[in-house]
């Protein structure tokens, strides 16, 4: 028995990546998902590889004029939205003495902004029992240098999940963060400049415990468990899935 059977789900961020691949999964496991990307190509992409039970929209998660066409797309379905995985995001490297105002807010804008307006945009359409999975990061806790723009970003997410978590928990509505450590992505190896890709995730791996970075697949495997009956009693919780990097 398929996990998500007659569920419906939103990935933002869809078209790449943890997004991509947990799309994917979520569809195999018989929900209907909604992907979101910014640019139209890429989320007809992402559709015609998750395949039957995807609809794609395109949309900036900085944008309420996106994020209300999103709501209204999934609104005229008919069926709610069982399932949200606030996923888009990224970063950049800056230190603290190249740190501008401008990237901070555009940082805080997409990671944050976009992460708060996609879960309140959504709000009226959530069924009771949906779940709601953030997607937070390892840096938020761990002190990576140059990073901290992002890494403060991530670290609001792990506070906005637990208040969300509280001020939803009466309409049977859970709310967990997925944390993942570093994962072969477009957008970690985007980090690298052009040519050091590889020796950018070895280093990645390295500071791993495990001895490697992670696959998208595992992610969303984590994100599968927190959108499923299966975590039934977790709401509020920060799920690391790091290869050990965050615990040990
Ligand atoms: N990979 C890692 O090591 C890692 C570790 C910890 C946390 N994370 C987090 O996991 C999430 C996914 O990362 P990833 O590595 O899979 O990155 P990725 O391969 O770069 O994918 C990012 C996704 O987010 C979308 N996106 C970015 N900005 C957007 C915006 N303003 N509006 C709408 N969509 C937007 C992109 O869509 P388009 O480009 O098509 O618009 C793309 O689908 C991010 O929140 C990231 O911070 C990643």
């Amino acid at each position: 028995m398929a996990q998500l059977s007659g569920k419906t789900a939103l990935v933002t961020g869809g078209t790449s990546g943890i997004g991509l691949a947990t799309a994917q999964r979520l569809a195999a496991e018989g929900a209907h998902v909604f992907v979101t990307g910014r640019t139209q190509d890429r989320v007809d992409a992402a559709v015609a590889a998750i395949g039957d039970g995807a609809t794609g929209v395109a949309g900036d998660v900085t944008q309420f004029a996106d994020l209300d066409r999103l709501a209204d797309a999934i609104g005229q379905r008919g069926e709610g939205l069982d399932v949200i995985f606030a996923n888009a995001g990224g970063g950049e490297f800056a230190t603290l003495e190249d740190e501008t105002p401008e990237h901070l807010a555009a940082t805080f804008d997409r990671n944050v902004g976009g992460t708060v307006f996609t879960v309140q945009k959504m709000l009226p359409l959530l069924n009771e029992g949906a779940s709601v999975i953030l997607a937070g990061s390892t840096s938020a806790t761990a002190g990576i240098p140059a990073f901290g723009a992002y890494a403060a970003s991530k670290a609001a997410i792990r506070s906005l999940g637990r208040t969300w978590a509280a001020e939803l928990a009466d309409r049977k509505i859970r709310v967990n963060t997925v944390v993942p450590g570093p994962v072969e992505t477009p957008g970690l190896k985007g980090l690298a400049p052009s040519g050091q890709e590889q020796a950018l995730l070895a280093g990645e791996a390295a500071k791993v415990p495990m001895g490697r970075i992670g696959q998208p697949s595992e992610i969303a495997s984590a994100v599968l468990f927190l959108a499923s009956d299966q975590s039934s009693f977790m709401t509020g919780a920060e799920m690391f899935v790091d290869g050990g990097a965050a615990q040990v």
